[in-house]
């Protein structure tokens, strides 16, 4: 069985190999079978010690890829630090002071390289180990098409216009989502993702305290959960306290987060939006997550599959970073 997976996998990396030449390379599931055959497993063994120390972690790293596929593609180019030719998308609105995991990121690349050198991009580190957090935390796994290589450009004004923010409104949402190819059912089953990790309070305190303006909190938040949320969101101070993007099951990916949304419990607005827009085509999709967790991961693993798609750099363009801060030979 292993022999035969692997001599159909090296067959079609042969082929793929030889189409480059007339046409750009798809990703392909096989790309590192014989490059950089254990790459899932270095991948998967760096985040499990991460995890020890930091249960948050997997929730932060998927949604580095994410925010790294939504500006120019999935290329990397959130890894990339302030140099003199880049303007780190680590200052934009939805990363600064939010995005965090660029250290493990790190780990994980000096484990390739020590046993794989200049060979597995930054932007495909972060398509698996994406897959890798949801599977660890008792959600799908799937096999990841890889091949990405890594941008040597980065975007600051992209990122802060095309990453969707918590305050978004389901159009604006949907709207984003839709300028790189993805639909309503992508968005909605994307959004499962925030079955696990946390928000910063500053966040949410317009929900909880002045919703559009009122003075008033946002009506759809049930009741006691917005006690809960003012307790441990003050209207007052910092706001860097964290609160859980799902109240029940926190550290589990599952599909608690749908029946969250239909017991007016989503943390953000983007999250409960989905379910209280009125008339909305996404209240379907959330009623049918909430009621069949097998869909849910079905569909959840076909749009990450289509989100690790958008716009990657494949054949000869790009190049494989040696340090995902920075670009080569600068
Ligand atoms: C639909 C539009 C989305 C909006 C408006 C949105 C917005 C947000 C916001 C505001 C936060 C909290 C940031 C902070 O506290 O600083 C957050 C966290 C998070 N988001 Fe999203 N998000 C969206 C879609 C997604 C998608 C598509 C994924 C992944 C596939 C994702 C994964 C996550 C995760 C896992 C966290 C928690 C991170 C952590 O704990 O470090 N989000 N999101």
């Amino acid at each position: 069985m292993f022999l035969h997976q692997y001599f159909s996998c090296f067959t079609i990396l042969t082929i793929l190999k030889a189409l480059v030449h007339v046409s750009d390379a798809q990703l392909s599931t096989c790309y590192y079978s014989t490059s950089c055959p254990n790459v899932s497993k270095i991948v998967s063994s760096v985040l499990e010690e991460a995890f020890q120390s930091d249960p948050r972690i997997g929730a932060s790293l998927i949604r580095l890829h994410f925010h790294d596929c939504f500006v120019n593609g999935c290329d990397g180019s959130l890894l990339l630090d302030n140099s003199s030719s880049i303007k780190t998308e680590k200052d934009s609105i939805s990363n600064a002071n939010s995005t965090r995991g660029f250290d493990v990121v790190d780990n994980i690349k000096a484990a390739l390289e020590n046993s794989c050198p200049g060979v597995v991009s930054c932007a495909d580190i972060l398509a698996i180990v994406s897959e890798a957090a949801v599977s660890m935390s008792g959600g799908p796994s799937w096999e990841v098409p890889l091949g990405r290589r890594d941008g040597r450009k980065a975007n600051r004004k992209k990122a802060d216009d095309c990453i969707p923010r918590g305050s978004d409104n389901l159009s604006n949402i949907t709207a984003k989502f839709s300028r790189v190819g993805l639909n309503l059912v992508d968005v909605v089953a994307l959004s499962g993702a925030h079955t696990f990790g946390s928000a910063q309070c500053r966040v949410i305190r317009g929900r909880l305290y002045n919703f559009s303006g009122t003075g008033q909190p946002d009506p759809t938040i049930n009741t006691s959960y917005l006690k809960t949320l003012q307790d441990k969101c003050p209207q007052t101070g910092n706001g860097l306290g964290l609160a859980n993007l799902d109240p029940v099951t926190n550290y589990t990916f599952d599909n608690q987060y749908f029946t969250n949304l239909q017991n007016h419990m989503g943390l953000l607005s983007s999250d409960q939006e989905l379910f209280s827009t009125t008339n909305a085509s996404s209240i379907d999709i959330v009623n049918t997550y909430s009621k069949d967790q097998a869909t849910f991961f079905e569909n959840f693993v076909k749009s990450m599959i289509k989100m690790g798609n958008i716009k990657p750099l494949t054949g000869k363009k790009g190049e494989v970073r040696l340090n995902c801060r920075k670009v080569n030979n600068k």
